[in-house]
C-alpha cells in the first residue's frame, strides 16, 4: 500500500459508519463485486462482503448514441458491469492460482528463450495440453478470399457506421490453432452450442472492410513496436491479435519481469515488439490493502500519471488505449495530493462525486501523457458495451442471444454509454491540442456502436465450467475468441494503413 500516512488515516477513521453501510449493503447484494471485470483474481484480496458497493442508481445517466434505433435510456438499474469472474475456482493453465493482480495471458507453447518460431513446421509442447499445432500448414483455418483493399475513392469511408453481415468464411482461427485464448473467453471449450456468432463481419456503409491479413500487418510493423494500455477488454483484443497473427508466427516472450500485467513479445522474424500494459484506471492507482480490512477502495490520483505505462510510451510507434468498466466500482479520488471525493464510498466528510467524474479526469490525464511524450499513432478505442439482460451481472443477468441486432432494431437499454460520450468529448479536446504537436497522430476507434449490435458475442455462461459453483454468473462484458472482437483488429490494421 503506497498511501501516505495521512491518507491512510483518513481512510481508516470512519470504521463504524463504513461497517454499518456495508452491513446494510450485504443484505441486498451478492458478494464479490471485486470479482468484476477484467480481473479474475482481485477479489480475494479482501473479504467479499466488504467489497460490495452500491449499484449506480440515481446518478447514472444513460445516454444514447446517435442512432435512430436508440431510445432515450432511462436512468434505472444499470448493472454494475461486473464480469462473472470466478476467482476462487479459476486456475491458470499451469495449475497454479494466478497472481493476485491480473489473470495471465496464456503462455505461448514455447516461450523459452530459443528462437524456434521462424519455422512454420515447428511443433512444440504446451505446458499442459501436449502439442499445439504449428501455425501454418496444419491449421484447418482458411485464408480469407474477402481480403480486398479499400479503394482510393473509399478511403474517407466512416469505418464505424455500418452493419454486421454474414461471413461464411470465418472464423480464421480456433482454440486448437491459437494458444492465446484465455480460458474465460474460450467459449467453445466450455460448451457453447451455437457457432453462428463467429460468422459475421463488420460492413461499414461506405466501403468493404478487409479481413485482417496477418502477413500484411506484420510487414507493416516490421522493426516497430506497439503497446496496448487498459483493462481486460484491452487484453481481450491483444489475445485476438495474437491469435490472428499465430497463423504466421508465434512471438517470443521477452518480458523483463515476471509481472504478467506487463508483457512484452518479440515477433522475431519481423523484429516487431508488442507490449501489453495493465492500467484499468489509466492514472496512478493504489490498491486496497489486503491487510487492512477497512481499506476497501481503490484510490485514484486523478491528476497523476500511471508511470508504469506513461514512462514506456516514448519508445512505441503505435499505442492503443482504452478503459471504462472499472470506473463503476467504489473509488476514492485524490487531486493535488489531497482527497477530493469518492464514489459509492459513504465515507464521512468525503464528498460523493457523480459517477463519471473520475473517468473524465482520468482519461484527460492519460491523454495529456500521450500528448506530452508520444510521437506515433495513438488510438483511443471507445467503450465496449455490456449486454446483461434480465438482471444485473450478479442477479442472473445473461446474454443468451445468438445473432447480432440489425441497426434498425430496437436494442434493449442495458448499457450505460456515458463513457462513450466522455471519450468523444475528451478525444476532441485532445485532438485540438494534437494539432500543435509534430509527429503525434491521435485517432478514435469508435467501435461502441458496432459492438452494441453484438449481444451474441459474449461468453455468457460459457466462460467457465457449468459444474462450478459460479455457474449462475454470466460474462456479458468480455468477448468470445474467436468472435466479434476480432473485428477490432480488422479496423486497427485499416486505420494503420490509412495513416501510413
Ligand atoms: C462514434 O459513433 C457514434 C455512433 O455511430 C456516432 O454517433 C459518433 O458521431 C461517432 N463519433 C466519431 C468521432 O466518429
Ligand atoms: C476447443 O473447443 C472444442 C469444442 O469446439 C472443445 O471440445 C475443446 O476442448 C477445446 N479445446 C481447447 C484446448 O480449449
Ligand atoms: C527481437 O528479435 C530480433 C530477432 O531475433 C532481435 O534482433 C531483436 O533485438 C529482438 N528485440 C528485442 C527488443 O529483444
Ligand atoms: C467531520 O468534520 C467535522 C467538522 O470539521 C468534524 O468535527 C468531524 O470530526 C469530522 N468527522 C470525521 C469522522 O472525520
Ligand atoms: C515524458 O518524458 C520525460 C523525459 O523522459 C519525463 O521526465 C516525463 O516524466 C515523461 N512524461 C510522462 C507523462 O511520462
Ligand atoms: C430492418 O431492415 C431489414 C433489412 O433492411 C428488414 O428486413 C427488416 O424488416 C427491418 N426491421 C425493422 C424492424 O424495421
Amino acid at each position: 500500500m503506497e498511501l501516505l500516512p495521512l491518507f491512510a488515516a483518513i481512510q481508516r477513521t470512519p470504521r463504524v459508519a463504513l461497517t454499518l453501510s456495508f452491513v446494510l449493503f450485504t443484505l441486498t447484494i451478492v458478494p464479490a463485486l471485486y470479482s468484476l471485470l477484467a480481473n479474475p483474481t482481485l477479489p480475494l484480496l479482501i473479504s467479499s462482503s466488504e467489497t460490495d458497493g452500491p449499484f449506480p442508481s440515481d446518478h447514472v445517466h444513460l445516454s444514447p448514441l446517435n442512432s435512430p434505433s436508440f431510445r432515450t435510456l432511462s436512468p434505472v438499474n444499470s448493472p454494475i458491469p461486473a464480469p462473472p469472474y470466478h476467482t476462487r475456482h479459476q486456475k491458470s493453465s499451469s495449475g497454479k492460482i494466478p497472481s493476485p493482480n491480473i489473470s495471465p495471458i496464456p503462455v505461448p507453447p514455447d516461450h523459452t528463450l530459443s528462437r524456434h518460431q521462424h519455422s512454420s513446421s515447428h511443433q512444440s509442447s504446451s505446458p499442459v495440453n501436449g502439442p499445439i499445432p504449428a501455425p501454418l500448414n496444419s491449421s484447418p483455418v482458411t485464408t480469407s478470399t474477402l481480403r480486398t483493399q479499400i479503394r482510393d475513392d473509399e478511403q474517407r469511408c466512416d469505418l464505424f457506421k455500418g452493419e454486421w453481415i454474414p461471413n461464411e468464411e470465418s472464423p480464421y482461427y480456433n482454440n486448437a490453432t491459437c494458444w492465446a485464448i484465455q480460458e474465460h473467453q474460450n467459449c467453445m471449450k466450455f460448451g457453447r452450442p451455437d457457432t453462428g456468432f463467429m460468422r459475421w463481419r463488420w460492413k461499414p456503409d461506405g466501403c468493404d472492410l478487409p479481413i485482417f491479413d496477418p502477413n500484411e500487418f506484420l510487414e507493416m510493423v516490421r522493426g516497430k513496436s506497439m503497446g496496448f494500455v487498459g483493462d481486460s477488454i484491452s487484453r481481450n483484443q491483444v489475445q485476438s491479435l495474437l491469435c490472428l497473427l499465430s497463423r504466421v508466427e508465434y512471438p517470443e516472450d521477452i518480458s523483463s519481469s515476471p509481472d504478467i500485467a506487463f508483457k512484452v513479445w518479440n515477433y522475431t522474424s519481423y523484429n516487431f515488439i508488442l507490449h501489453v500494459m495493465w492500467s484499468p484506471y489509466l492514472v496512478k492507482t493504489t490498491k486496497p490493502d489486503p491487510t487492512d480490512a477497512k481499506s476497501n477502495f481503490f484510490s485514484l490520483y486523478l491528476d497523476q500519471y500511471d508511470t508504469k505505462w506513461t514512462s514506456q510510451i516514448n519508445q512505441l510507434d503505435y499505442l492503443i488505449i482504452s478503459s471504462g468498466h472499472w470506473f463503476y466500482r467504489p473509488l476514492i479520488f485524490y487531486e493535488n495530493e489531497k482527497l477530493s471525493g469518492c464514489q459509492y464510498c459513504s465515507l464521512p466528510n468525503t464528498t460523493e462525486l457523480p459517477l463519471h467524474y473520475g473517468y473524465t479526469k482520468a482519461l484527460r490525464t492519460s491523454l495529456r501523457a500521450i500528448l506530452e511524450n508520444f510521437t506515433g499513432l495513438a488510438i483511443l478505442r471507445s467503450f465496449s458495451p455490456q449486454h446483461f439482460e434480465g438482471g444485473p451481472w450478479n442477479k442472473g443477468g445473461d446474454c443468451a442471444r445468438t445473432r447480432p441486432y440489425r441497426r434498425n432494431e430496437t436494442i434493449p437499454e442495458v448499457s450505460d454509454l456515458k463513457i462513450h460520450d466522455i471519450q468523444l468529448e475528451e478525444f476532441r479536446a485532445a485532438e485540438e491540442e494534437m494539432e500543435k504537436k509534430m509527429g503525434l497522430r491521435l485517432r478514435l476507434m469508435n467501435t461502441t456502436q458496432a459492438m452494441l449490435l453484438r449481444p451474441d458475442g459474449h461468453p455468457g455462461r460459457y466462460g467457465h465450467l457449468q459444474t462450478e459453483e459460479v455457474s449462475s454468473r454470466n460474462d456479458c462484458i468480455h468477448w468470445c475468441l474467436p468472435g466479434p472482437i476480432d473485428t477490432w483488429n480488422d479496423i486497427l490494421l485499416q486505420m494503420m494503413k490509412t495513416e501510413k
